[in-house]
Order: structure tokens, then C-alpha cells, then sequence
């Protein structure tokens, strides 16, 4: 759970990390918020699935569990997701802080529907529903050839061990994703040295009008 800090600095904002597996999200993510709280920005780092100890409970289940009906799977995303929203996310923005969070719902509309085949635009309404509404002011979408990241991550979870055709459908999802909302989303070449990834994602946050 996030406790905002007594001396609230002005400029919330939320900020989604996308992309297939083996992008280099998290290692990223840490250099991101490294340098923003260096300018003296309030940043919080957080993840989903698997905030807080109920989040840590569905992440093991979900990536480290046996095989689960695609609905199971949604469920549990959405339910992780309603509670990160509710006790993690809205208090850290609420209290001014920029919130930099690796996975969000667009992974679900990915992951679950091109991914797994489940209707798109009902998963857009489930995720407003365990949102309320919620939406990221700006998402990175750090797109990489998927046979490269999945060489990165060694099917290290039960999501990377599935066959390459899904982490195609997955790759192609977010771009089209990214297409459909061109003020929110920025594509960014995970392929390129990590210093340039970070600088661009710098960029593009110091460079959005909730900065
Ligand atoms: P990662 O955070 O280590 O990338 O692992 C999370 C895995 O869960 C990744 O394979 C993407 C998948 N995922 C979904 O399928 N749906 C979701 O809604 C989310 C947040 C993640």
C-alpha cells in the first residue's frame, strides 16, 4: 500500500511500461525513476501483476501455477489489477506523485484477447470496471522482436513458455493498440542500447503536458 509523503509535490502523473517479453521493462523502469527523483521528482515504481501481498499471492499463481481456463486467467488479472488501482495507484497520484507502473491494463486487451482470443472490447469494459475508469496519461510501448526477448528470458514464467505464434499475436496487438491511441502511446526501439532507451523514454515523459 502507498502512503503519499507529507510535502506533496505537485505533478502527478501516471505513466504505464508495455511490451512483449524480454523488452527490458524493468531494468528500465528502475533507470527511469533513478533519474526523474534525481530532478527531485516523487516516483513511485510499482508492477502488475504482484503489488502488495494479495498482488504477490495472484502473481504466483498466475505465472508460476499450473494451467488455468483463459477466464481464470482474466479474473485474476483484473482482480490484482482492482486492487493495485484502489490502494496503490489512486493514493500515489492523489498525493502528486508520478507513478511509473510496469504492466497495466493494456496487457490484458494484449495478453488475453490478441493473445489468448477473448472478445477485445469486453475486456476494455472489464478493465474500466476494476479501474474505475482509470487511465494512464502516457504508456511506453518498448516493442522488441518477440524470438529475440523470449531468447532473453528463457521461458522463465508460464506466460513466456507459450509457443511463438502467441508472442506474435502479442507484439502485433500492442502495436495496433498503440495505432488506436496515438495521444497516449509512444513506441520505443527496445532494441537500441539501454542508455538510449531510457534517454527516449525520458524524453517522453519531460516532453507530456502532464509533466
Ligand atoms: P512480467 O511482468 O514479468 O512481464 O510478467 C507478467 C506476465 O503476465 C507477462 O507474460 C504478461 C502477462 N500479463 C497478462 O497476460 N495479462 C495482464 O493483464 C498482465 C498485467 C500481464
Amino acid at each position: 500500500m502507498y502512503q503519499p509523503a507529507s510535502r506533496v509535490i505537485c505533478g502527478q502523473m501516471f505513466v504505464t511500461l508495455e511490451g512483449p517479453e524480454g523488452a527490458g521493462k524493468s531494468t528500465v523502469q528502475a533507470l527511469i525513476a533513478e533519474r526523474l527523483r534525481a530532478d527531485g521528482r516523487e516516483v513511485l515504481t510499482t508492477r502488475e501483476p504482484g503489488s502488495g501481498d494479495i498482488g504477490a499471492a495472484v502473481r504466483d499463481v498466475l505465472l508460476h501455477g499450473g494451467s488455468l481456463e483463459p477466464l481464470t486467467e482474466l479474473f485474476l488479472f483484473l482482480a490484482d489489477r482492482a486492487e493495485h488501482v484502489a490502494k496503490t495507484i489512486r493514493p500515489a497520484l492523489k498525493g502528486g506523485v508520478i507513478v511509473l507502473c510496469d504492466r497495466h491494463a493494456d496487457s490484458t486487451v494484449v495478453y488475453q484477447g490478441y493473445g489468448r482470443g477473448l472478445d477485445v472490447e469486453r475486456l476494455r469494459e472489464l478493465n474500466a470496471l476494476a479501474t474505475g475508469g482509470l487511465k494512464p496519461d502516457l504508456t511506453l510501448l518498448f516493442d522488441l522482436d518477440p524470438a529475440i526477448g523470449l531468447a532473453r528470458v528463457r521461458g522463465a514464467d508460464r506466460l513466456d513458455r507459450e509457443p511463438l505464434d502467441f508472442h506474435e499475436r502479442v507484439r502485433h496487438g500492442f502495436l495496433n493498440e498503440a495505432t488506436r491511441e496515438p495521444d497516449r502511446w509512444r513506441v520505443i526501439d527496445a532494441g537500441q542500447p539501454k542508455e538510449s532507451v531510457v534517454a527516449q523514454s525520458i524524453r517522453e515523459i519531460a516532453a507530456h503536458r502532464s509533466f
